[in-house]
This record gives structure tokens, C-alpha cells and sequence, in this order.
């Protein structure tokens, strides 16, 4: 049998951005705890990181990047590299969020979204796959969208245009890598954090009300998702996986 038709195997060293806070963080303790060799990086390595990477000092390597700066990126993806081994799981989480109706939001601001949430993202993906591909192995992909990408939000134009695209990306990702490669997205809900601080009362009542659950999702209930589409033998491939609880506009 060909390589390519067996099953593409768990990930054993996972590159994680935006790990400083967040679903990333806690993506970063479950996948640790799981004997996973993990690699975090965000722009603030946050205490919670530094206690993390304390508790993991062989299995884990955290830095400071910006993932706009995307020389800085593949110097950390070599640094892993050099301490971990070759990285053969990707989760693009890192992004940040926007608060203002697109009449309202500065040109700059848009692109400063797009090249966060979206340019810089492909670009990491790119370097990570040249590198794994180079050295013939086989990965697994997690891109962090958003179920804004597939219904839309008011004062989320930009970033829904970013996360849509990434979930489109995704699709062709796996078209592309002959089964090499898994490529899929988790699209959450709204779920407490910095980011969706800025929604207002009468937007989480409006969210919970349209929500059969009635009640936010939580990281906690994304983590397991992203775990699955990392570590289990799976053939799901260029996929968006929906976890809003069956929200409804
Ligand atoms: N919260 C929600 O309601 C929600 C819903 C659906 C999808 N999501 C998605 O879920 C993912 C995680 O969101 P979250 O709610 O956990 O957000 P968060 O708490 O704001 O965390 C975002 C993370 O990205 C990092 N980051 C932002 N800009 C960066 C940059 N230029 N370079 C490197 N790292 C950067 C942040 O760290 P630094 O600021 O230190 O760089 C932080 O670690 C995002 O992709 C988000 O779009 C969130």
C-alpha cells in the first residue's frame, strides 16, 4: 500500500500561535498533557504560558513573535525545530477581533485584520508545509475560524471576511496535499475572552436567545474538537467544524 493511502498519523510536535490567553492557551495545556511536544508563541508571553512551559521544560518552547513579522515566525518554526523536531501539526489561532460598524473602521485597522487573521496565517502555513513536506512528512492542520465567517455579525465585517477566507483555504489546503496533509478548521461561537469582551449585554442576550442551548460555548468545548482532528485516526479533510450550540442568526 502507498504511503498516501494510509492513515496520516497524530501529531507528535504542534505549533500553536496566539497562546498566550484564550482558547489558545488552554489548547496548548490540553495538548501538553497529552504527551504532545508543543510550541506556543504570541506577542506577550503571559505568565500563564511561562507556568505552562515551567511544568513542560522538555516537551514544550515558548517565544515571543508577532505573527505579522513573518521572518521572526520562521526563525521560531527553526528554533522548534531544533529542540522539539519537525513540526508536523499546525493550529493557526493567533487573531484579533474588531468592534465597528465597516463604515467606521479605518482603512488601516482593515488591513491590519486581513494581515493578522488571514495574510499572516498563509504565510506561516506555507513555510510550516515546505518544511514538513521537504523532509517527507505528513501533518495535520487546524485553522481557527469563526462561525461569523459562514452567517456574519454586525461590527465584524473585516474579521468575518478573514475567517471566511481561511475556512476557504482550508478546503483547497486539502485538495492540495494528496492526503499528506490534513487540513481542517474549528469554527466556535462566541465563548468568553479578551476578544468577545467587547460585546455588550444586549448582544450576548440577543446571542443567548438564538442559541437552543441558551448558553455561551466554552473553550473547553473546542479543545477536544481541535484534539480529535489532531491526535485521533481520522479522514476528516478540508472541513469546517460548526460548535455554536446550533446558533441561529
Ligand atoms: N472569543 C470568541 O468569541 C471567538 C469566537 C469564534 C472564534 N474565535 C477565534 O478563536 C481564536 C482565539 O480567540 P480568543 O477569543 O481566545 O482571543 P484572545 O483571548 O484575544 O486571544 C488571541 C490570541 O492571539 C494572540 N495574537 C493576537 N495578535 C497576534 C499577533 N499579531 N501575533 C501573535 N499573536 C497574536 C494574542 O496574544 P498577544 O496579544 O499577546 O499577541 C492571544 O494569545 C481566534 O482565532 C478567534 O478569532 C473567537
Amino acid at each position: 500500500m502507498s504511503d498516501e493511502l494510509t492513515p496520516v498519523p497524530p501529531a507528535t510536535v504542534a505549533l500553536v500561535s496566539g497562546a498566550s490567553r484564550g482558547l489558545g492557551l488552554a489548547m496548548v495545556a490540553d495538548l501538553l498533557e497529552r504527551g504532545v511536544r508543543v510550541a506556543a508563541f504570541a506577542r506577550t508571553v503571559t505568565p500563564e504560558l511561562v507556568d505552562l512551559s515551567a511544568r513542560f521544560p522538555e516537551t514544550s518552547h515558548v517565544g515571543s513573535v508577532d505573527i505579522t513579522d513573518a521572518a521572526a515566525g520562521q526563525a521560531f518554526v527553526r528554533e522548534v525545530e531544533a529542540k522539539l523536531g519537525v513540526v508536523d501539526a499546525l493550529v493557526n489561532n493567533a487573531a484579533i477581533g474588531q468592534d465597528s460598524l465597516h463604515v467606521h473602521t479605518s482603512a488601516d485597522r482593515i488591513e491590519r485584520i486581513v494581515e493578522t487573521n488571514l495574510t499572516a496565517p498563509l504565510l506561516l502555513t506555507r513555510f510550516w508545509l515546505r518544511r514538513l513536506l521537504g523532509k517527507g512528512g505528513r501533518g495535520r492542520l487546524v485553522n481557527v475560524t469563526s462561525i461569523c465567517g459562514q452567517r456574519g455579525y454586525p461590527g465584524l465585517v473585516a474579521y468575518s471576511a478573514t475567517k471566511g477566507g481561511l475556512d476557504a483555504a482550508t478546503r483547497s489546503l486539502a485538495r492540495e496535499f494528496s492526503g499528506r496533509v490534513l487540513a481542517n478548521a474549528v469554527a466556535p461561537g462566541f465563548f468568553a475572552s479578551e476578544m468577545s469582551a467587547v460585546l455588550g449585554q444586549n448582544q450576548l442576550d440577543a446571542i443567548l436567545r438564538r442559541t437552543p442551548s441558551g448558553r455561551l460555548t466554552t473553550p473547553e468545548e473546542v479543545v477536544p474538537v481541535v484534539r480529535m482532528l489532531l491526535l485521533e485516526d481520522t479522514n476528516i479533510n478540508g472541513q469546517t467544524i460548526v460548535i455554536d450550540g446550533a446558533g441561529s442568526v
